[in-house]
């Protein structure tokens, strides 16, 4: 069963359009993450889910039941912000019993929920303390122990993460993730960190300008993107503009291996994932010089200039006695990658 459906929903404002005809489907159990630069038009598609905002046209269904028209509280969804938008003024315990106590559950059933929910985040021995008197990561972790407590068809979760800092955001990821797993929460997530959906879904839909670019597993969006925005966006890929031809697609720094699987039709440009491509000092390959070295422990990024275009290489970082060992910006270089590896795309 099809747990969130949004039907050709659209949102305007004025003559902008925020988000347009978007169609995507949820199933129970999946978490789908909404991946796209700032301003695409994510918050506003979770939030018409969520009904704080009332779609331009379309429908948001729940369990097969239409909520187009329903308020928030009807909807049987919980929202968790990146703000975590706790009250002040209560402890822990009462933000997590406040969404029962407006559903009017029993204070005796309220406490026993909330406990419930705390436990599942590990918060239930600091139930009595305010808001103010826990860790950013604590409270996060608060406002989703708010949420579950409802019990919610649908979970949503807009950037949960970007408020915490890099350490706490990998223990807070893969934590959101254990739940929503063991509870089987319908969730559906918005980020613009590619790194944070192509780890936490299920199945991405990446947007762009409010629309949909490309919805798939991660392996779909890097493996196969359907585009250049989509190979730039989720992953890194050298993006090259040029043509094809007969003897394979040319380019201002030379004619490139054509890619073993036939790509679109008068495609503009040519990608390669920099992890694909092997540096080597000489033997077969495209000649370049190199530009830049960067290390960053375990591996290494190199520039590579072929003619004017710039192209970024990640490898291991050589050993002592490894043959790229002592490499200088500078100089003379080749460039392999395999053909299966390549990719046509449009932009
Ligand atoms: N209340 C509003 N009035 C007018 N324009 C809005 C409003 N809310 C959002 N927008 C515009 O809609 C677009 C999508 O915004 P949003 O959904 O917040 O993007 P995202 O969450 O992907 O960063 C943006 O161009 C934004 O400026
Ligand atoms: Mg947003």
């Amino acid at each position: 069963m099809k747990s969130l459906e949004l039907v050709n929903i659209r949102k305007v404002y004025g003559d902008a359009v925020a988000v347009s005809d978007m169609n995507m489907t949820i199933s129970q159990g999946e978490l789908v993450s909404l991946l796209g630069p700032s301003g695409c038009g994510k918050t506003t598609t979770l939030r018409m889910v969520a009904g704080f905002i009332a779609p331009t046209a379309g429908s948001v269904l729940i369990n097969g039941t239409d909520v187009t028209h329903l308020a928030p509280y009807d909807r049987n969804t919980a929202l968790v912000f990146q703000s975590y938008a706790l009250f002040p003024h209560m402890t822990v315990a009462q933000n997590v019993a406040f969404g029962l106590e407006m559903r009017k559950v029993g204070r005796a059933e309220r406490e026993a929920q909330s406990l419930e929910a705390l436990k599942r985040v590990r918060l239930d021995h600091l139930s009595d303390r305010y808001p103010r008197q826990l860790s950013g990561g604590q409270q996060q972790r608060v406002a989703l122990a708010r949420g579950l407590v409802l019990n919610p068809a649908v979970f949503l979760l807009d950037e949960p993460l970007s408020n915490l800092e890099a350490k706490l955001r990998g223990e807070v990821r893969s934590e959101i993730r254990s739940l929503q797993q063991s509870l089987e929460l319908t969730t559906l997530m918005v980020t613009h960190d590619q790194e944070e959906a192509l780890t936490m879904s299920d199945r991405l839909v990446l947007m762009e300008a409010g629309g949909v670019r490309q919805a798939g597993t991660a392996q779909d969006l890097y493996e196969r993107p359907a585009d250049a925005f989509v190979a730039d966006f989720v992953g890194r890929s050298n993006v090259i503009e040029g043509g094809a031809e007969e003897a394979g697609f040319r380019t201002a720094c030379g004619t490139l291996l054509p890619p073993a699987a036939s790509g679109e039709a008068g495609a503009r440009f040519y990608a390669i994932r920099p992890e694909k491509i092997s540096i080597v000092r000489d033997g077969e390959g495209v000649e370049g010089a190199l530009r830049e070295i960067l290390y960053l422990g375990a591996q290494t990024e190199y520039t590579v200039m072929l003619g004017q275009t710039p192209v970024t290489v990640i490898a291991a970082t050589p050993g002592p006695d490894d043959a790229l060992a002592g490499m200088r910006s500078g100089e003379a270089v080749r460039l392999r990658w395999s053909s299966a590896d390549a990719r046509l795309l449009n932009a």
